[in-house]
């Protein structure tokens, strides 16, 4: 008999969960394969930008971290929170995250897929990032799961979601299928929350100013901030039929629950 976690289990295409958490650091939940660290330090940097545009937690806001991983966002949000519950499906991902230590208002619990552990209205800001691309396609699951944001979210609470899309239906290596703007969006999602933002904030292909810059090496610190804004900002003023020669885009949705 399959069970709820079966159910709502989707596997990178290249692996499985577990097979990445046995990765150091940013590779276990960005691109195993960079061993050099610079790209997974590019898209940490980008998320990270993205965030702080879309609008951090306030220090007396309640975050759900859905798809922890190992951590990498948890431990960001928790010391700009009151409190922030790391869930995740996959046990190596927590014990992963639980090595790396988190702050003490940082819980992490593993569930199902579907059901959170979390009372009605109790969350602020919901933030899921490289998570629901693997399973946007199932419509099923997708919908329940949107469906528990909208439970455990206060009304008026936000979304803030960073997941690929495409505009011609490829992916990276790792999404079974890309998906467009619109699908993360579709059944219960206009219903239920208010676009407040949405744009690209990273391109697979990244133009001169990224390569010159993010990934070069020995590239001041103290620039890396500015430029990251910079590219941010001309990256979520693009439209998506624009970057067609682009296999996929890193997308950030910001949501509002309605009341
Ligand atoms: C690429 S990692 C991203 C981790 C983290 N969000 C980050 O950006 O660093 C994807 C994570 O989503 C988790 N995951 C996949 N499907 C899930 C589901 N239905 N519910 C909860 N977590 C899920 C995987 O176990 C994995 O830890």
């Amino acid at each position: 008999m399959r069970t709820a976690t079966d159910r709502t289990r989707f596997e990178p295409t290249d692996g499985s969960w577990s097979d990445y958490a046995a990765h150091e650091g940013l590779r276990s939940v960005l691109d195993p394969r960079d061993e050099e660290g610079i790209k997974n330090a590019y898209i940490d940097a980008m998320h990270k930008t993205a965030l702080r545009h879309a609008g951090l937690p306030q220090a007396h806001e309640v975050v759900l971290d859905y798809g922890c991983g190992t951590g990498r966002l948890t431990r960001y949000l928790a010391p700009r929170s009151r409190a922030v519950v790391g869930t995740d499906i996959t046990s190596a991902m927590l014990r992963g995250a639980l090595r790396e230590g988190g702050a003490p208002n940082t819980v992490f619990s593993h569930i199902d897929g579907v059901r959170l552990p979390l009372r009605d209205a109790s969350v602020d800001l919901v933030v899921s990032v490289y998570v629901l691309q693997y399973f946007v396609a199932e419509r099923d699951a997708y919908g329940a799961v949107l469906q528990e944001f909208a439970r455990v979210l206060k009304p008026g609470g936000r979304c803030i979601f960073i997941e690929q899309v495409s505009y011609s239906g490829t992916s990276s290596g790792s999404v079974a299928e890309g998906a467009g703007p619109h699908d993360y969006l579709d059944g219960d999602a206009p219903v239920r929350f208010r676009v407040l933002q949405q744009g690209a904030v990273r391109l697979a292909r990244p133009g001169a100013l990224v390569r010159n810059t993010l990934l070069r090496r020995g590239f001041p610190r103290f620039l890396r901030r500015p430029v990251q804004r910079a590219v941010l900002r001309r990256n979520l003023q693009r439209r998506l039929e624009d970057l067609r020669h682009q296999p996929y885009v890193d997308w950030m949705f910001h949501l509002k629950r309605k009341d």
